[in-house]
């Protein structure tokens, strides 16, 4: 079986390391994910145990569509009664773009009425479409005139952990917190400090990473709940959640400290940190970051500062654009508070995401690091330091 794996913009190679360190047949970079090729329960493994994949997709068929008619017909020829009966409910959602089909919605209708058809001739019923939790979710990629037919495994993507309830303003996505780690290279057995650290998203990944707890240990995924699972899947399943288990460590083996200024941070971060099961593996403390002196051994400090406001565009009014040059003054001197903190912390290194070029001019230091990200639609630059 073929699988993709995909991930956030400019994260697929730590992505990639991940699936070759789990040892996952055929692992190879591709555009906006990885591939790799294995059987259901590699599949099943790579939901369990990766922390920058987004979904996990089982590749069932790839062709040519020209037009919805072609659509239709090359989704007919794929056996969906291997993975649906009429009492499984499916979802299909488009992805990419079509010179021809360029209506997503519609392309996915046609998808949907192939599999029910197929599932109507073979089985004399019809499976409902449930586009809100579905039992097989559907996932359509057009690209260029060519359509691609997978299954997602995971169902609600992988980013959800099911630890993040309480947020606050920028949250990191998990998904890419855990990438940041990887792509900046912290060490999970060393100390680390998130002193800006929000709802607390980089410092409670730290902590996952630190004692082995695979990121999909506590949550339910799509595949759990198709028909071939109990056949085929399940007893390999529960071996890898056992095996995952096994693996984890009774606590953190070096300190991690989250602080920020703001009391909501802080009561959202500790919440988080509770339901992640790391309330004991991290320090939370309310502080401001620029006052921050080096508590332990050098280790590595990891941070997320606010980017600012955007300039005013060319239409701006006067006034308007003299209050965003105010800001961005008072943004200046905070980045530059911050880089004064870090030279404080001789022997550490900094690994820091970067949505403002400011901070960096504020660094005043080559980086041995400097990564494009992107957090959304934002081009955001992970820099690491030696300080
Ligand atoms: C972009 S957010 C971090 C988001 C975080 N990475 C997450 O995933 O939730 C920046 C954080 O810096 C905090 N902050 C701003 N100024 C601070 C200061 N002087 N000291 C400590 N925290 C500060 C804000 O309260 C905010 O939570």
């Amino acid at each position: 079986m073929k699988f993709f794996a995909t991930c956030s913009r400019g994260t697929d190679g730590a992505l990639r390391a991940e699936l070759a360190a789990l040892k996952l047949p055929a692992v190879r970079g591709g555009r906006g994910g990885v591939h790799f090729e294995g059987q259901l329960h590699h599949g099943a493994k790579a939901c369990l145990h990766t922390r920058t994949g987004m979904r996990v997709l089982l590749e069932l068929a790839s062709f040519p569509a020209a037009d919805a008619e072609a659509l239709y017909q090359g989704a007919r020829t794929v056996d969906w009664t291997s993975w649906l009966t009429e009492r499984t409910t499916l979802a299909v959602e488009t992805t990419g773009s079509s010179p021809t089909l360029t209506h997503g919605g519609f392309a996915a209708l046609k998808v949907k009425d192939a599999v029910v058809d197929v599932l109507r001739d073979k089985l004399g019923a019809r499976p409902d479409v449930d586009t809100r939790d579905p039992d097989v979710p559907i996932v359509l990629h057009l690209e260029g005139g060519q359509a691609t037919l997978s299954l997602d495994l995971a169902g609600a993507p992988l980013h959800r952990r099911g630890w993040r309830t309480t947020t606050t303003v920028a949250p990191l996505k998990e998904t890419l917190a855990a990438a940041v780690l990887l792509l900046g290279r912290v060490d999970p057995g060393a100390p680390f400090v998130d002193p800006l650290c929000g709802s607390g998203t980089l410092a409670i990944e730290q902590a996952l990473r630190a004692r082995r707890i695979a990121p999909g240990l506590d949550r339910a995924f799509a595949f759990q709940r198709w028909p071939c699972y109990r056949t085929e899947l399940q007893s390999r399943w529960d071996k890898l959640r056992a095996q995952a288990r096994a693996e984890v460590l009774p606590c953190a083996p070096a300190p991690i400290l989250a602080m920020d200024l703001h009391p909501k941070a802080i009561d959202a971060c500790r919440r988080n940190a509770h339901l992640a099961g790391v309330s004991a593996d991290v320090v939370i403390e309310q502080g401001d970051a620029r006052a921050l002196t080096p508590r332990f051994e050098p280790g590595a400090l990891c941070m997320n500062p606010p980017y600012g406001e955007r300039l005013m565009d060319e239409e701006g009014a006067e006034h308007d654009r003299a209050a965003a040059r105010t800001k961005e003054r008072k943004l200046a001197g905070f980045y530059r508070g911050l880089a004064e903190m870090l030279d404080r912390h001789e022997g550490w290194s900094a690994v820091l995401l970067s949505g403002n070029p400011l901070l960096q001019e504020a660094m005043d230091r080559k980086p041995e690091i400097d990564h494009r990200l992107w957090n959304g639609p934002l081009e955001i630059h992970l820099l690491r330091y030696r300080l």
